[in-house]
């Protein structure tokens, strides 16, 4: 089966993506990018099998590779496991020429990426995601960090990988609830950037629930291309352009901080606010009723949230205000104009955003009603 190839173009820190199915060529694809002395693969104890996988046709080149296996889990990404993974190269005396491999989800993309930019300065990183939110969103773009207490993502850097390697077989083992929760981000890319992709999920919903390899290869690999194109003009968010990627995330982040995050996965937050994005732009008269239905009809074929659940509105409205987006008092929001296309909106005001909340709150109400 043929696989595609996604060029991410950042002068020196260019570095391809490749969408297949399989592990074949791997090592060629690891060596075209890079000739490491040792080889560090980190990765979670759920996907180990698959770590096993990518770490094979490594060695059989003659590569040193050693093995890093965490437990699963966000709490895993965490400055203490940033140290121990520090002791364990400078056990093995990793060098400047040593290539961290990560194979995991976006826990493991994140804190393997940020031991790769700190680590002696900064070490080669090879990404393989194994989650679907890590194939199209979180191994492509540089992101890399761990949490603080205090806050998610706080500590980290900008460390592009020299090469990200998709393999479609790996999603065949994630759980039905974590594959879905990475369809919501699938959905975003359609929503904010590109009606063609929209309308491709519509029409071949059923396949890529069924987790089709040749649906989901060019599913993942037009995400890839999108989230690139945006990376390349704004590598650094810098410009700003980079938020358009956030629709739904302000409501998300707000509906993960007050019912904290064992209530729902990120999808599932992003996926009840998109919902609540497009409400809003289209009571601020921005969009119009069928583009929300056409959004949730989509959303709710691929069985993810459709309403907030019933928070208070002023723990909601509290966390929304303290958003990075919010500029002095003031909401901002990226809303839909029509499908494929979204623009960040000032001055949004409190009352049509608690006018949104409460309206979705109600349905659920009325729809609890036997
Ligand atoms: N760097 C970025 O740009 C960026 C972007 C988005 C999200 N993120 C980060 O990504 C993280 C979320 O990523 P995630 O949703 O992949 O979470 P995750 O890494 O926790 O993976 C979800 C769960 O699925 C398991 N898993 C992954 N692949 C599997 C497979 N093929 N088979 C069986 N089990 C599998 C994991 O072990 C874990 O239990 C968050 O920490 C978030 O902050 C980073
Ligand atoms: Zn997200």
């Amino acid at each position: 089966m043929a696989s595609q190839i996604v060029s991410v173009r950042l002068g020196e820190r260019s570095y391809a993506i490749r969408v297949g199915s399989g592990l074949e060529g791997l090592a060629e694809f690891v060596r075209q990018c890079s000739r490491p002395s040792l080889v560090f693969v980190i990765t979670d104890t759920n996907v180990s099998d698959h770590s096993q996988g990518v770490a094979e046709p490594l060695r059989r080149t003659g590569l040193n590779v050693q093995s890093f296996v965490l437990p699963p889990g966000e709490s895993q990404k965490s400055l203490e496991n940033a140290s121990r993974l520090y002791d364990f190269l400078a056990e093995h005396q990793a060098d400047r020429r040593s290539l961290i491999v990560a194979v995991g989800g976006g826990v493991i993309g994140d804190l393997a990426g940020f031991v790769a930019a700190t680590f002696a300065r900064g070490l080669s990183l090879f990404m393989v995601p194994t989650s679907l939110l890590a194939m199209v969103d979180s191994s492509v773009g540089g992101k890399t960090g761990v949490n603080h207490p205090r806050a998610k993502n706080l500590i980290g850097a900008f460390h592009q990988p020299c090469g990200v390697w998709i393999d479609t077989d790996f999603l065949v083992t994630l759980p039905e609830r974590e594959y879905r929760s990475g369809l919501a981000e699938v959905v975003k890319y359609g929503m904010i950037l590109d009606p063609t992709l929209f309308e491709y999920l519509e029409q071949h919903a059923e396949a890529i629930l069924r987790r089709d390899p040749n649906h989901l290869r060019h599913v993942i690999a037009r995400c890839c291309r999108l989230k690139a194109d945006i990376v390349e003009q704004d590598e650094q968010e810098t410009t700003g352009l980079r938020a358009i990627l956030n629709y739904g995330h302000t409501f998300a982040h707000a509906f993960e901080t007050v019912g904290g995050y064992a209530t729902w996965l990120h999808g599932e937050a992003v996926s009840a606010g998109m919902v609540c994005a497009a409400r809003l732009a289209c009571d601020l008269g921005l969009a119009s009723i069928e583009l929300t239905e056409r959004q949730e009809h989509l959303l709710r074929r691929f069985g993810l949230p459709l309403r907030p659940l019933p928070w208070s509105l002023d723990g909601l409205l509290r966390v929304m205000h303290s958003d990075k987006k919010a500029v002095a008092g003031r909401l901002r929001f990226v809303l839909p104009r029509r499908i494929g296309h979204v623009e960040l909106i000032d001055d949004v005001s409190e009352q049509a955003v608690r006018a949104v909340l409460q309206g979705l709150m109600d349905d659920a109400k009325l729809v609890a009603r036997p």
